[in-house]
């Protein structure tokens, strides 16, 4: 059985040469006439990220019928697993993946040319008084699938929503430091899940981390304060994370902390960080001028998924150890390394 999903020629320019391509996906029906799970949460997952419409061909393996389209095309390509992808073009040979973030990335993210100038103070102009998802929109245009999203709290699953919401490539990553709650474990797989998108995770190096922990114990941040345990947890597993990006793009809101982050812009330079030419990277905040009560309002009304500590009081969650509810009448930063001082209250991630 063969089903036309699309009409079958996708053009890619490159250059000024047109290079015809044509991207068949195979689907497999079971003995009982039900469709593989896997193969329809792949499908969403490209419908998710607004490349459904790049898949020419649909074909069907089905399962006990060697003369079906897609069985053939399996015994052919040697493959035994759906759904699968075969992407032809005229100048190479067929590509054959199993798995969709590898078909993603490598056939339909479109990495941006490197050679376009993005300008902050353009790009700031340009962002004064639009709405977070225009700036994460104009980003993900401007860097593709360079642009990383930072993620780990309520603040950043609004930015994934939007981002999937623009349909445009993006990334995202997640700094494990091996402290997190138990919930926000869980919270991640879940975030996976409901978007149909990759986490990639960026941990600790044990080179750094099990001589420290050797010497210093588990807790040392509570008699030395926090910042040499964030610098190996936190700030090392950045720096690796962002490694071959243009961009990142972050949760921060200027009113989280007074003290800290109220002369942020929406784009800045971050020189901290140099991309594969030796430039400063570019750091998104599309979400600055946002209060926490808009933040909650578009969860709510998008019906985000988000982290169970928050209906437990908790308001800003980092590490286990370093994050309680907050109480009553406390800013929200409060509740973070709670034994520091006030401009001490930032882990060394967003520092300049
Ligand atoms: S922190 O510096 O105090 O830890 P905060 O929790 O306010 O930061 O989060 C601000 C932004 O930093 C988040 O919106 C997110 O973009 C980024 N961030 C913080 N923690 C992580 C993490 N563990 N992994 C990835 N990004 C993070
Ligand atoms: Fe270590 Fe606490 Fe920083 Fe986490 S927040 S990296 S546990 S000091």
């Amino acid at each position: 059985m063969i089903c036309q999903a699309h009409s079958p020629s996708t053009f890619r320019t490159a250059r000024v040469i047109v290079i015809l391509m044509s991207i068949l996906m195979v689907k497999k029906i079971l003995l009982d006439g039900t469709p593989c799970r896997k193969c329809s949460q792949a499908e969403e997952i490209l419908r998710k990220r607004g490349y459904w419409d790049r898949i020419d061909t649909v074909v069907y393996a089905e399962e006990g019928m060697a003369e079906s389209e897609g069985m053939k095309l399996a015994a052919e390509y040697n493959v035994d697993l759906a759904p699968f992808f075969i992407v032809k073009d005229e100048e190479a040979s067929d590509r054959l993946y199993t798995r969709v973030f590898e078909f993603i990335k490598k056939e339909l993210e479109v990495p941006s040319s490197g050679t376009a100038e993005y300008d902050v103070v353009v790009a700031n102009l340009k962002y004064d008084g639009i709405e977070p998802g225009m700036i994460l929109d104009d980003a993900q245009g401007a860097f593709g699938g360079e642009l990383i999203l930072a993620f780990s709290g309520a603040e950043d699953v609004v930015l994934i929503d939007l981002a999937v919401k623009n349909g445009k490539p993006f990334s995202v990553f997640c700094l494990d430091t091996g402290r997190l709650h138990s919930e926000t474990y869980t919270y991640l797989d879940i975030v996976r899940d409901h978007f149909g998108i990759n986490i990639e995770i960026s941990s600790p190096s044990p080179v750094l981390l099990e001589p420290f922990v050797s010497e210093k114990g588990l807790n040392s941040f509570y008699r030395e304060g926090h910042s040499e345990c964030c610098g190996i947890r936190k700030v090392e597993p950045l720096n690796r994370a962002l490694k071959g990006r243009r961009a990142w793009a972050t949760g921060l809101r200027r009113d989280q902390s007074p003290a800290t982050r109220s002369d942020l812009k929406h784009a800045e330079y971050d020189t901290g960080h140099l991309n594969d030419a030796g430039k400063p990277l570019v750091k998104i905040n599309p979400l600055l001028d946002w209060t926490s009560s808009q933040v909650w309002d578009y969860i709510r009304i998008n019906d985000v998924p988000y982290n169970p500590l928050h209906d437990s009081g908790y308001r800003s969650i980092g590490c286990q150890p370093c994050t309680r509810p907050l109480r009553p009448g406390e800013h929200e930063r409060a509740a973070r390394w709670w034994w520091e001082n006030d401009t001490k209250r930032e882990c060394g991630l967003h520092m300049k």
